[in-house]
C-alpha cells in the first residue's frame, strides 16, 4: 500500500441540495417513492430500551438466520457488510493480501467505486468496454472478444449482474463454464441490482469456491440509508472475511429495519413490480410520443436514449 499514491486520490463527497420531501428522487438509482412512515413507527417501537444500551444480541444472529432464509443459503455462507459497497471493499481488501493475484479484469461504466478500491490497493486494472454502434446492434453491448481475450492474463474478474447498460453480458450457462474452467481465478459478481433484470448466482456458491457475490439493501428493498448488504460465498472461501471483520458491523436501527422488510417480503415483491412497470410505461411513452429516438432499455433499471445530433427535433 502506497500512502503517498492513497493521499492522491480524489474523492468526491455529494451535497445536492434535493427537495427530497417533495420531489422525486431520480438521480441516484433510489427507490423513488417512500415506505410508509407507519412502518419505521412500528419498527422503532418494537426496540427495546435496552437493545440500545447493550452489545447487539447474539451479533445478529437473527438478521442473518433471516437473510439466509431469503438468500436460500446458509448463515455460515456471508458476511454482512456496509451495503454492497463494503462487500466489494471487503473483497479487495482481503485480496490485496496476496501479493501475486494483482491482476483485475473489470466492466466499463461500472460503478466509480471499483476503480477507488482497486487504486488504493495498488491493483493492476483492465477495463472491458461495451460498445456504441447502433447500426450494428452493438449498442450497449460487451466486447466480449476483448473480454475472452484478457481473461487468460486476469487473476479477479468483477462482473456487475444485472448491470444497466446491457442486463446481463453473460449467460447463467456462460458464467458456469467460467467458474469451472478457471477454479484459479477469483470472480466477483456485483448483485446489487438483483431482482430489476437476470438471473442470480446465489444459490450456486455452495458449488463453486471462486465466486463471490456482493448483495445490497439499497436497491432491491430500497433502503440505501441503512446501510446493509453481504458478501456471499462457499463456506471455506467465505472464511477469511468473517475471522478478519469487526465484530459488530451494523446496528440496532438498521438490523430492525431489515429484519421488518424480511418478514414481511412481499412488500419487496410488490415494489419492485411496481418500479418494473414503471420502467415499462416509460419506454412505451418514449417510443409512442418521440419516435426518432434511439432508445435502449435493458430490461433492468436504466434506459438508454442517443441523441442524434443532426436531428433539430431531438
Ligand atoms: C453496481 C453497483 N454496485 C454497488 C453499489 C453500492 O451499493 P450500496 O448502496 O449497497 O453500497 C452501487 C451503488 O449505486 C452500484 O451501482
Amino acid at each position: 500500500m502506497n500512502l503517498q499514491k492513497i493521499n492522491e486520490i480524489k474523492r468526491v463527497t455529494y451535497f445536492r441540495k434535493r427537495d427530497l420531501k417533495n420531489g422525486l428522487k431520480l438521480d441516484s438509482n433510489e427507490m423513488v417513492s417512500d415506505w410508509n412512515k407507519s412502518i419505521y413507527r412500528k419498527i422503532h417501537n418494537s426496540i427495546k430500551n435496552y437493545e440500545i444500551t447493550s452489545y447487539p444480541k447474539d451479533n445478529y444472529l437473527d438478521l442473518k438466520k433471516k437473510i439466509a432464509k431469503n438468500l436460500g443459503i446458509r448463515i455460515n455462507n456471508f458476511l454482512i457488510t456496509s451495503g454492497a459497497d463494503g462487500a466489494i471493499k471487503e473483497f479487495f481488501t482481503i485480496n490485496s493480501y496476496q501479493k501475486k493475484q494483482r491482476k483485475v479484469l473489470i466492466l466499463g461504466e461500472s460503478y466509480g467505486m471499483y476503480r477507488i478500491y482497486l487504486k488504493i490497493f495498488n491493483y493492476d486494472v483492465k477495463e472491458i468496454n461495451y460498445l456504441k454502434d447502433v447500426k450494428k446492434n452493438t449498442f450497449c453491448k460487451l466486447d466480449k472478444f476483448e473480454f475472452y481475450k484478457n481473461i487468460k492474463k486476469n487473476h479477479i474478474i468483477a462482473l456487475v449482474n444485472p448491470n444497466h447498460l446491457s442486463n446481463y453480458d453473460f449467460t447463467l450457462k456462460e458464467i458456469k463454464t467460467l467458474l469451472k474452467k478457471f477454479p484459479n481465478k477469483k470472480f466477483l459478481i456485483d448483485e446489487a441490482y438483483f431482482g430489476y433484470g437476470c438471473f442470480s448466482l446465489v444459490s450456486h456458491v455452495k458449488n463453486f469456491k471462486n465466486l463471490f457475490i456482493a448483495r445490497s439493501f439499497s436497491k432491491h428493498f430500497g433502503l440505501a440509508s441503512i446501510r446493509l448488504g453481504c458478501l456471499i460465498a462457499h463456506k471455506d472461501t467465505i472464511l477469511p472475511y468473517l475471522n478478519t471483520s469487526q465484530p459488530y458491523i451494523t446496528n440496532i436501527y438498521s438490523s430492525k429495519i431489515a429484519e421488518f422488510f424480511l418478514d414481511n417480503y412481499q412488500l419487496i415483491k410488490k415494489k419492485l413490480k411496481r418500479e418494473i412497470e414503471g420502467r415499462e410505461y416509460l419506454i412505451k411513452l418514449i417510443n409512442k410520443n418521440l419516435k426518432n429516438l434511439n432508445i435502449h432499455s435493458s430490461n433492468s433499471m436504466s434506459i438508454f436514449i442517443k441523441f442524434d445530433k443532426k436531428k433539430k427535433e431531438t
